[in-house]
């Protein structure tokens, strides 16, 4: 395994990190950007909203090198596929997943074929592909017909299939939970994110099940995944011809790893909910206003849910009854500077004034 980033303790990346946990050997040419080792930051305005003395995280994925989670499983799924020879990746996404896979394949050398669900990709995401330089195809259908199009071509050879289909994704991105646990010093509580193909709720558990039989924890955390109302075929328990909602990111009707999902709720004695855009929304403002951490929409359905399980009595989990002191984290898996609309539309007018010091003044009402 040789690394193609620097040796510093802060920026190996995950491969490195946790190497002995990922199907890597030393023959893999690691393909990395840095990422991993996010921020987990305590949040003390949604540790007082839960109360009972209870601690609440965020994991801010949001700083990884291309702005989401995926980059978690990039790596490792660009390392493998360098290493089993490939020379074209390909994937179908909501747009996060598009950004990173390009983002790795020109670190890789190889080209990148992205398949897109037209006019319903954030313009940040979109950018990033084009920046990368990948071969971008927008198609007259959903998310779920972009995947089904790339399942096809992936079979039929030629690609790599970069989607969380591809087992390589799910290991990497259960460093995340890995990284928790060695943060807290054992896993939480309780473990919010949202869920959209749900590869990620899905690398979570693996991820804190390991560490369990590896003696690296103690316990299991309750997995709660938050999809929105619109888009939510798990907790519907039905595919979805027309998912929709604000959250473009997780716009998904049929689930790819929908069963694995279910395991991973059913295990934990977890659970999954739905919350509306409004509620989304507020909790996008909210978070930003409150703890300084703005993240795109999808990412502020766990928040959404935590304040859902705190305040509604019609709520999947409901955190009335939690015991004293529990650990909470929540996951907010992308940069809110990837979907500027949202934000874009709330921004009032500004109307220059004279560059004086009184007309300041006036206009911050001194
Ligand atoms: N949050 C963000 C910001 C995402 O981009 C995604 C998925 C999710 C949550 C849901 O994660 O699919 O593992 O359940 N984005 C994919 C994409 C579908 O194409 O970028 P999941």
């Amino acid at each position: 395994m040789h690394s193609t980033t620097t040796k510093s303790q802060q920026s190996r990346g995950v491969i490195e990190c946790y190497s002995e946990f990922l199907p890597v050997s030393p023959a893999t040419p690691v393909i990395s950007l840095g990422e991993g080792n996010t921020p987990l930051i305590y949040s003390p305005r949604l540790s007082e909203r839960v109360g009972r003395g209870c601690v609440v995280f965020v994991k801010t994925e949001g700083v990884n090198p291309t702005g989401s989670f995926k980059d978690r499983g990039m790596t490792v799924a660009v390392s493998k596929a360098v290493e089993c020879g490939t020379n074209a990746l390909i994937c179908a996404s909501t747009g996060n997943t598009s950004a990173s896979a390009a983002a790795y394949a020109a670190r890789a050398g190889i080209s990148c074929v992205v398949i897109l669900p037209a006019g319903k990709i954030a313009t940040g995401k979109l950018l990033q592909a084009f920046a990368y330089g990948a071969k971008i195809v927008a198609i007259d259908g959903n998310f779920d017909d972009a995947l089904r199009i790339v399942r096809e071509l992936g079979e039929a050879g030629g690609f790599t299939i970069v989607n969380s289909i591809n087992p390589d994704r799910i290991a990497g991105q259960k460093t995340a939970a890995f990284e928790i646990v060695d943060e807290l010093g054992d896993a939480p509580d309780f473990h919010l994110l949202p869920v959209g193909n749900a590869g990620n709720i899905t690398a979570y558990w693996t991820g804190y099940r390991e560490y369990l039989v590896h003696e690296r924890s103690t316990n299991l955390p309750s997995m709660i995944g938050f999809q929105a109302a619109g888009a939510a075929p798990i907790f519907y328990d039905r595919t979805i011809d027309n998912p929709d909602t604000i959250a473009s990111a997780i716009r998904i009707g049929n689930p790819a790893s929908w069963q694995q999902a279910r395991a991973a709720i059913v295990e934990s004695r977890g659970a999954i909910d739905v919350v509306s855009d409004d509620e989304i929304l507020a909790a996008q403002s909210w978070l930003a206003q409150h703890e300084g951490v703005f993240v795109e929409p999808a990412s502020a359905a766990p928040i959404a849910g935590l304040f859902k399980c705190c305040d509604s009595r019609d709520t999947a989990y409901s955190f009335r009854q939690i015991r004293e002191g529990s650990r909470i984290v929540c996951t907010v898996t992308g940069h809110g500077l990837k979907d500027p609309e949202v934000i874009i539309g709330q921004l009032k007018e500004l109307k220059p004034i004279a560059a004086t010091v009184t007309d300041v003044r006036r206009a911050i009402e001194l």
